[in-house]
């Protein structure tokens, strides 16, 4: 038997080295390579530099030809029976593809597929391996969550030879491997979680569903520390990577792309986790926001777009007097950066000092705001919890601000503001070049060009 080669694969970004080394060289984070086994024997996974396995296509030899030669199958696409789920999807599961779910323990992934799960099973064939919760305790869910359990089939293992096995036995449509990170593999003497199990397994199971045309979906976790060999290293291989987030204390959990070979990544589907289950929200542009009559100051609400859809959030900041030499920025929901860079428009154009304030920023409801139109907002929630001056709960704000404190305008901002108007609020403040032709006819339009016009107007 040949001797079996190793590499060392970097966790975070999935590069592999010949040799270990202290710090990647790829995305220079450190301590993260850890050794893998190569397999080399026939019909396992060969792992090539720059990630991703060569699935060697059993016995098929790859011949040149023209684009225009390649057969197309138009498979149709499976319907989650979720719209929300299919959205981000791009429009269902593709036959033959793979998706990883991403998302923090308790999210709520296990519930989404097994609901999922329960109602294709009717017109498809699916399995779902379960490999942290026992058949009993899925049982039990199903049950309580009233799911038709009838046709869905169910086999608790780990082992992911056995898996591939059972798989080729009962030739599901749709297969569901719950988690990854506990599947591991016998040829392999790592330990199931490392990033080589994780890498191989996952690889083996992509492989097969390439082959035989079935839906492949693989439940990752994600933790904070990155202790467990992440999705990250999955990323290459697999087709589409969704991540279910959502707060702890929110009942809302969002469905993001964050990569997709078969739709668009910057579409996002919104679930209520409920007592019943998760319930997909269909209309969620106003989810996210405080009803009651009190202002308080340091809040404003911003409409970002998200994918095809409009979404009113609500932005809190607070600002204090720091007793660090070096003062806070913190935020959640936002970049940190972002942040930092907008305080200094705010000083340097503005004439604000906050240099000596430690500055929190929040989008309330466990929203990740990645859009540059809540710039403005954001700014106007610092100016108004610094001077402690709330602004009134019916104005809403959107914008970029650039470097040089001019108020940039943003994609859709007709669509903004008639959303805006819709949910009864009565004054904007917008970009100049994003003011309507025709305004709606409860809604007042403040357009802006510099930063210091839209302080003014706030007063
Ligand atoms: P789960 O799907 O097990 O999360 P994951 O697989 O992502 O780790 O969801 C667990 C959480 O969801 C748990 O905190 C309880 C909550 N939950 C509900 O609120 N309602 C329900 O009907 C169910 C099944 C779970
Ligand atoms: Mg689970």
């Amino acid at each position: 038997m040949a001797k079996a080669k190793t590499a060392f694969v970097c966790s975070d970004c999935g590069a592999d080295f010949p040799k270990w080394q202290g710090q990647c060289g790829e995305c220079n984070a450190w301590n993260t390579l850890s050794e893998i086994r190569l397999s080399s024997a026939a019909g396992k996974t060969v792992v090539t530099s720059r990630g991703g396995a060569r699935s060697g296509f059993a016995g098929s030899k790859a011949a040149v030809q023209r684009l225009e030669e390649v057969a197309v199958l138009d498979l149709p696409r499976l319907a989650s029976g979720f719209e929300e789920f299919d959205r981000v999807l791009g429009g269902g599961f593709v036959p033959g593809s793979s998706i990883l779910i991403g998302g923090h323990p308790g999210a709520g992934k296990s519930t989404l597929l097994l609901q999922t799960l329960c109602r294709l099973a009717a017109q498809h064939s699916a399995l779902y391996v379960t490999g942290e919760e026992s058949p009993e305790q899925i049982a039990l869910r199903a049950s309580r969550l009233n799911l038709p359990a009838d046709q869905l089939q169910l086999l608790a293992e780990t082992d992911v030879d056995e898996i591939l096995s059972s798989a080729l036995t009962l030739q599901p449509r749709i297969l569901v491997v719950d988690s990854i990170q506990v599947v591991h593999s016998e040829t392999l003497t790592s330990a199931p979680g490392s990033v080589s199990q994780v890498r191989d397994c996952a690889a083996q199971l992509t492989r097969y569903a390439k082959q035989t045309g079935t839906v492949l979906i693989l439940v990752g976790h994600v933790t904070k520390d990155g202790s467990l060999a992440g999705p990250k290293v999955l990323e290459h291989m697999i087709d589409c990577s969704i991540l279910l987030e959502g707060d702890h204390d929110s009942r809302y959990r969002t469905l993001r792309g964050q990569k997709n070979r078969f739709g668009a990544v910057n579409e996002l589907g919104i679930f209520a986790m409920t007592d019943s289950g998760m319930r997909e929200v269909t209309n969620p542009s106003a989810i996210f926001l405080d009803r009651s009559e009190h202002t308080a100051p340091g809040t404003t609400v911003v409409v970002v777009w998200e994918g095809t859809r409009p979404l009113l959030v609500e932005i809190q900041a607070l600002v204090d007097d720091s007793s660090l030499g070096n003062p806070r920025r913190v935020t959640v929901g936002f970049e940190q950066n972002r942040l930092a860079m907008l305080l200094a428009v705010l000083h340097r154009h503005a004439g604000i000092h906050v240099g000596d304030q430690d500055v929190f920023a929040n989008v309330v409801g466990g929203v990740r705001v990645t859009e540059t139109s809540a710039d403005l907002a954001l700014l106007l929630a610092v100016v108004s919890s610094l001077r402690n001056r709330p602004l009134p709960r019916d104005w809403v704000v959107f914008g970029e601000v650039g470097l040089s404190g001019e108020i940039r305008p943003v994609a859709s901002g007709q669509e903004r503001i008639t959303e805006a108007a819709k949910h009864g609020f009565k004054v904007a403040i917008v970009p100049k070049a994003n003011t309507p032709q025709k305004p709606p006819p409860n809604l007042k339009v403040i357009p802006v060009t510099r930063l210091t016009e839209a302080l003014e107007a706030c007063g």
